[in-house]
């Protein structure tokens, strides 16, 4: 198979065969406003080797950059990092066109992709176990939950090459391979939205596997996820100290204000509340759930020390935009937050109450007890509402303080 796409050459014996998704602006929940692109790798050794495919729309790209490279029907194995179908979503079209002579997947990896796609012939490697290709070795080890159960990242030793799937990696297009080829500003905003609203759940895993991996003796010159670009130099401590940062969940000294309104009221008590906060010193952003969708807001969530949720009460239920976002902020497991709750309401006022419950269903310390106003806050209730801010954001100021 021939076309318009080229491979991009990573090392001495491995090319970048992916895909780029220039276009995708949701994935699964997740707003992806810089795009995507789905990492695929084919290593060039005496038995020939594809890691990973793309989504399926995009299998006739990573076809074409195989071919640029070498004849897709002298790829000898196959491997699946990850079952999910970003992932592996040409599997099935790819082992087809392929027909390699073995394929490997960890044994949850296996499982997966028999329930998704039929028995494809897979054999199962474990942590520990290593392929040989010929001139190198392919090593596995398996990192169930990061980001599925089936996970694992394989090392080709020959080029001192980690696959490391989805680990590392983040949502963002661009013709450049190298992370060093993008400003960190957005590495950085990319790469923490990405662990926020993929990896939170898991941080004490990632936190074990980063103390693993030194024991683990891989001489890593090359960390290619995929997602995003890879990194080398000092681009790999860069990125693990930052994924250490993130798993580590302690608090900052920034805050957030999320809110919804309908008539401005719940708004009003949102701006004296961030007031507070900065008064107090502390870094604050405010996210109106009418122009931020969930994952923009739990970004906002993992880097804060303290978080203030605040909705109108409709129907006797919390307004449904805050129930939403607090339903994914919850799954992702945010802790070690002080939390506040607020809102206001025209005849019942469940909706404080409800927010209050999911800040204490989620762990949050809640030093002041939630507020909310009749209708529209009168200059009394905003003072009020400063005030939490300020005292919240004093605490958090002291709660890092006591941590150091
Ligand atoms: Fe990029 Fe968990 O898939």
């Amino acid at each position: 198979m021939s076309g318009a796409f080229r491979a991009v050459q990573v090392s001495e014996h491995v090319w970048w065969v992916g895909a780029i998704d220039w276009s995708v602006r949701m994935f699964h929940g997740y707003t992806t406003g810089r795009g995507s692109t789905y990492n695929a790798f084919l290593v060039i050794d005496e038995k020939i080797t594809l890691i990973d495919t793309v989504k399926a729309p995009f299998f006739d790209e990573m076809m074409s950059r195989i071919a640029s490279v070498v004849d897709p029907e002298k790829i000898d194995y196959f491997v699946s990092n990850h079952a999910e179908p970003d992932h592996s979503g040409s599997i099935r079209a790819t082992l087809a066109a392929v027909k390699p002579e073995k394929c490997f997947a960890s044994p949850m990896g296996d499982k997966a992709l028999r329930a998704y796609y039929g028995d494809l012939g897979f054999s199962v490697v474990k942590t520990g176990e290593a392929v040989s290709l010929g001139c190198g070795n392919l090593a596995f080890v398996e990192t169930k939950m990061l980001h599925w159960p089936d996970s694992m990242v394989s090392f080709y030793d020959r080029d001192n090459i980690l696959f490391s799937q989805d680990a590392f990696g983040m949502h963002l297009a661009g013709s450049k391979l190298w992370s060093d080829d993008y400003s960190r500003e957005v590495l950085e905003y990319e790469a923490r939205k990405y662990f926020a609203n993929i990896l939170n759940p898991q941080s004490a895993k990632v936190l074990a596997l980063l103390d693993s991996l030194p024991g683990l003796g891989l001489d890593i010159k090359i960390v290619a996820p995929d997602h995003g670009p890879l990194w080398k130099g000092e681009g790999i401590g860069w990125i693990l100290d930052l994924y250490r940062d993130c798993a580590g969940q302690k608090p900052k000294p920034r805050a957030v204000v999320v809110f919804s309104t309908m008539w401005h009221a719940t708004e009003k008590l949102a701006g004296a509340i961030a007031d507070g906060f900065r008064t107090a010193g502390v870094e604050v952003a405010v996210c109106d759930l009418a122009v931020n969708d969930r994952s923009a807001v739990m970004t906002e969530v993992a880097a804060a020390g303290a978080v203030a949720f605040g909705a109108p009460t409709m129907n006797n239920q919390m307004y449904p935009a805050m129930a939403d976002v607090l339903c994914y902020v919850r799954g992702l497991k945010p802790c070690n937050k002080i939390g506040f709750a607020f809102g206001s309401f025209g005849w019942s006022g469940e909706g404080g109450k409800q927010i209050a419950a999911e800040l204490e269903n989620m762990g949050f310390e809640q030093p002041i007890e939630m507020m909310q106003v009749k209708y529209m806050p009168t200059d009394a209730d905003l003072e009020k509402a400063f005030d939490a801010g300020f005292r919240i954001g004093g605490e958090l100021l002291g709660k890092i303080k006591k941590s150091r």
